[in-house]
């Protein structure tokens, strides 16, 4: 079995990925944007990388590329590929991408000959460690052909699954981002009502004590304990919390369905308030996030 990926994107989850891979022993060959990352890429990650598209063109045989950049970047990114693709590789989006446009792409692609999976991947950059979770969708045969690899970078080898044709990983992805949103949003709720108690808590003590094997008992729990040792009680932290898009497709995918997305919609809506309003439950996601994922969070002056 192949154990070699060409992987475009090197930054924060394609650098995890790069890393899980190479301590698993595949070769992994990199490519990033800028000379910086490249740069940065081949001191820190100790990966091969290339400075030019072209440069993919001496690989040989059936090739899996892996490309893991911001959604706005993808068809750029395929623009570049295209050139060089042959009948028989196969394409992986691992990136946050909206579903309709990975069923285009991957319609795209078969005209070629190409494979094209959308895969989901939650875990942020932490699942280097243990692994990720992985969210499969495109052709089945596409999938076992490549299912070594899916396995190898899934948590505990068991964290990934095919979950259907063209679109199905993303659109599994998109509601577990909005899932997530939910669920970090009553996270900061129950927080910031704890904060303002009659009570003096300890925030730290009660994730602390949420985290070990209460009902609520969860990952997020676990990184909200780490995020006030490191934190404190969020002074420093701006409740300015991003949103990177697919909360958005998820709220609007389910209007276009009729289903009420109650709390996922309120989550979002609060993403939206905490840039006009500096309140504490956002600050708690600002937190999350950037434990999450190291996504930046803004400090106070
Ligand atoms: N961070 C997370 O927790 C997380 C979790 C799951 C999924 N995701 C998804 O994974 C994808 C990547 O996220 P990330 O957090 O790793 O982003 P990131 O840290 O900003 O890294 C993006 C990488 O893409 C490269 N890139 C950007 N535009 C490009 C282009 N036009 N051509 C070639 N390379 C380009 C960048 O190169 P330069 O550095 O040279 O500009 C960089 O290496 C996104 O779709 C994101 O939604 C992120």
């Amino acid at each position: 079995m192949k154990k070699e990926v060409l992987l475009i994107g090197l930054g924060r989850m394609g650098g995890a990925i790069a890393h899980r891979l190479k301590n698993l022993s595949w070769r992994v060959v990199g490519y990033a944007k800028t000379k910086e990352s490249r740069e940065r890429a081949r001191k820190e990650l100790g990966i091969e990388v290339i400075e030019d598209y072209e440069e993919f063109g001496r690989f040989e045989g059936e090739r899996l590329f892996w490309i893991m950049v911001p959604h706005t970047a993808v068809d750029e990114v395929l623009n570049r590929l295209k050139l060089l693709l042959k009948e028989g590789d196969t394409v992986v989006d691992g990136g946050n991408s909206f579903y309709k446009d990975s069923v285009r792409r991957y319609e795209e692609l078969s005209k070629l000959g190409v494979n094209f999976l959308d895969v989901g991947v939650s875990g942020g950059v932490l699942g280097k460690g243990k692994g990720f979770s992985l969210m499969i969708g495109g052709d089945e045969e596409a999938f076992r052909k490549w299912e070594h690899l899916f396995r190898d970078l899934a948590y505990e080898g068991k964290g990934y699954a095919y979950l259907g044709k063209s679109g199905a990983g993303h659109y599994a992805k998109m509601v577990h981002n909005g899932i997530e949103y939910g669920i970090m949003e009553a996270i900061g709720e129950g927080f910031e009502l704890l904060k303002e108690s009659p009570y003096d808590y300890d925030l730290k003590e009660v994730a602390r004590v949420y985290k070990e094997g209460s009902i609520i008992r969860s990952f997020l729990m676990e990184l909200l304990e780490k995020a006030f040792q490191e934190f404190g009680n969020l002074e420093e932290v701006e409740g300015y919390v991003e949103d990177s898009g697919e909360g958005r497709w998820c709220v609007k995918e389910a209007v276009d369905r009729g289903v009420s997305l109650n709390v996922i919609a309120n989550s979002l809506f609060g993403r939206f308030d905490s840039r006009k309003k500096d309140i504490f439950r956002n600050k708690v996601l600002a937190v999350l996030r950037y434990e999450f994922g190291r996504h930046p969070f803004r400090k106070k002056d």
